[in-house]
């Protein structure tokens, strides 16, 4: 596996490359981040896989500064899983101008949700990945599951740019007690780790009663929100979705999806559960 810090060694170890695979990350991997590399491997050749931690899609205040950098311990990780090339760069090797120029999502994606509460995150997503995009020129790009609105703020921007690039969702990885895999799970103190799967929980619980027939869906995640609060969570929210387009459920949703964000002490957790419409 060879590791590349210049756009100019990643152009030249790519240069004539059809089939590639990629698989774009902020480090701190994990054993999802290596299912993802996995399932990359199934669909092209070469494998890449990108480590930066993209200052524009942190909010002033968030955890730009402490999230966790151990770039050996992931290459590490990578080279185990497969993978052919990293492309990690510095901020001023991605960045050598303030990215004055950016990707916008629309504001349906891009102002709800996660979105209402990290103003400007996905369009800092949609930017980085635009630009990694480029500068790989994968065939096929993996994302996880779990950064459910990331996903499809991702499929959008495909969609609309046509960019010639098949998008592969991954599953999210859990521990025994349901708790997604996130590098942010390592920020939580033991008691808090042991709260962190009632998130899950309380999503599940929403998909579950929707699936035995309950149709008053904002009852539902009032109630969720309510049971994490009493459990000393802050909630962002907790929502009920149509998974194709995260606008509200309608008759014509194949399929619905519960999501979540909250707080436990200074981490804030995301996930979801999606499932066919029972309607
Ligand atoms: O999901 C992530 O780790 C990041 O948002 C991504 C897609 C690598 C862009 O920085």
């Amino acid at each position: 596996m060879q590791v590349f810090h210049t756009v100019a060694e990643l152009r030249t170890a790519l240069a004539g490359q059809a089939g590639t695979a990629f698989v774009p990350t902020m480090g701190n991997l994990h054993a999802g981040h290596v299912s993802l590399v996995e399932l990359a491997k199934r669909h092209g050749q070469p494998v890449v896989a990108s480590i930066f931690v993209n200052p524009l899609q942190f909010g002033a205040g968030e955890d730009f500064e402490r999230y966790p950098r151990t770039l050996d311990a992931d290459c590490e990780k990578l080279a185990a899983a497969g993978c052919d090339f990293v492309f990690a760069p510095g901020v001023a090797e991605l960045y050598p101008v303030p990215q004055t120029f950016t990707a916008q999502p629309p504001d349906s994606l891009a102002n709800d949700l996660c979105g209402a509460f990290r103003p400007g995150h996905f369009s800092g997503v949609a930017t980085v990945v635009l630009k990694l995009f480029n500068l790989v020129q994968p065939r096929v790009a993996v994302f996880g599951r779990k950064d459910f609105q990331q996903l499809l703020v991702i499929r959008e921007l495909v969609q609309q740019f046509n960019l010639p690039i098949e998008i592969v969702a991954g599953a999210t990885l859990r521990d025994a007690d349901g708790l997604a895999l996130s590098s942010r799970n390592a920020y939580l103190g033991a008691s808090e780790r042991i709260q962190a799967p009632a998130l899950q929980r309380e999503l599940a619980a929403v998909a579950a009663a929707v699936q035995a027939g309950e149709r008053d869906f904002e009852a539902l995640c009032a109630a969720a929100r309510r049971r994490l609060k009493m459990a000393g969570w802050r909630v962002d929210y907790v929502a009920l979705r149509d998974a194709a387009t995260l606008q509200a459920p309608s008759s014509a949703s194949a399929r619905l999806v519960v999501l979540g964000a909250a707080w436990l002490g200074s981490t804030r957790l995301i996930d979801n559960v999606d499932f066919s419409s029972p309607a």
